[in-house]
């Protein structure tokens, strides 16, 4: 297993790092256009290894040779988010990176599974999938498993339930528009709407919509980035382990939820082959309401990539 991890910025950089702690690869090469950034990036971690007792072997590079024959790559190259600064603000610079990220990696490591996490997350998978010419079950957007993520730790924190009773699903865009599924909501299988009233779980929803708008503004320079790496690792872990484990994540959609030749969050059976299968379930009238919203934000943004 060799993955690599366009980008070593905080995310990239967090997620091999959580790589090597795990030992879910042999290697892992770090690729960032900055020079030194990688190759200390990488020398550290793999340092790290000697006491975290990992046999991953990590490289830094400036240029794809070293990244041939990757079974996973990470795309989270791109600019992060400043304060006041929207995700859809990042579209033209980014589009251009992840585009160029594509295509190397297509060139070197053509059975590769792809992991976009750049932002505006919809549209960068969608840029990411257009340029590979792969299968869409080879490229797939990490967003769903952070927002969801971050759904379940306010809950959390409201209820001071353990983490492990909680079971939600966000699906849609990775934007304002995201859409939280209440009625999927359960905490030791009891539903949400059962142990909170309505205005509590609004504001819940709202929290996790503005979730890492929120962080931005506490580190005012830079974004999130240790719950997004062990969300990118929780898709990796799927691959890796062929769990056909159940998550949101961005896909390509071909007429599932009502949509085609768009990029969005919905339900995927992640395995060794990537997206396995979007898993179908019926969203009430105003659950596709929402979705449709979210839907219609992200295919905006696609009219100005495409
Ligand atoms: C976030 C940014 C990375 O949600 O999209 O934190």
């Amino acid at each position: 297993m060799k993955i690599t991890i366009v980008g070593a910025g905080n995310v990239g950089a967090t997620a091999a790092q959580i790589i090597v702690d795990k030992a879910l690869a042999n290697d892992v090469v770090l690729l960032d256009i900055v020079e030194g950034t990688p190759q200390g990036k990488a020398l550290d971690i793999y340092q790290s290894s000697a006491v975290q007792y990992s046999d991953t072997k990590m490289h830094g590079t400036n240029t794809y040779e070293l990244t041939g024959n990757s079974d996973i790559a990470v795309i989270t190259a791109g600019l992060p988010r400043k304060p006041g600064m929207s995700r859809d603000d990042l579209l033209h610079i980014n589009s251009e990176i992840v585009a160029t990220a594509t295509k190397e990696i297509v060139k070197y490591s053509p059975n590769s599974i792809i992991i976009v996490v750049s932002n505006p997350l919809d549209a960068m998978t969608y840029v990411s999938f257009v340029n590979s010419h792969f299968p869409r079950n080879r490229v797939m957007g990490m967003s769903g498993v952070l927002d969801t993520a971050r759904f379940k730790a306010f809950i959390c924190m409201e209820l001071n339930v353990s983490i492990e009773n909680i079971n939600a699903i966000v699906l849609g865009g990775h934007g304002d528009s995201m859409v939280p599924l209440v009625r999927y909501t359960t905490v030791a299988g009891i539903p949400i709407s059962d142990l909170l009233p309505k205005n509590r779980i609004d504001a819940l929803i709202e929290r996790t919509r503005n979730g890492g708008a929120e962080i931005v503004k506490h580190l005012k320079t830079g974004s999130a980035y240790y719950a997004p790496a062990a969300s990118i690792v929780q898709m990796i872990d799927a691959i890796v382990n062929n769990r056909h484990k159940i998550m949101p994540c961005c896909v390509y959609l071909q007429g599932e939820f009502g949509h085609s030749d768009i990029c969005l969050g919905v339900p995927v059976k992640i395995g060794a082959s990537g997206m396995e299968e979007i898993v179908p379930i019926k969203l009430s009238d105003e659950e596709k309401t929402a979705f449709d919203k979210s839907a219609d934000d992200v295919k905006s943004m696609l009219k100005i990539v495409s």
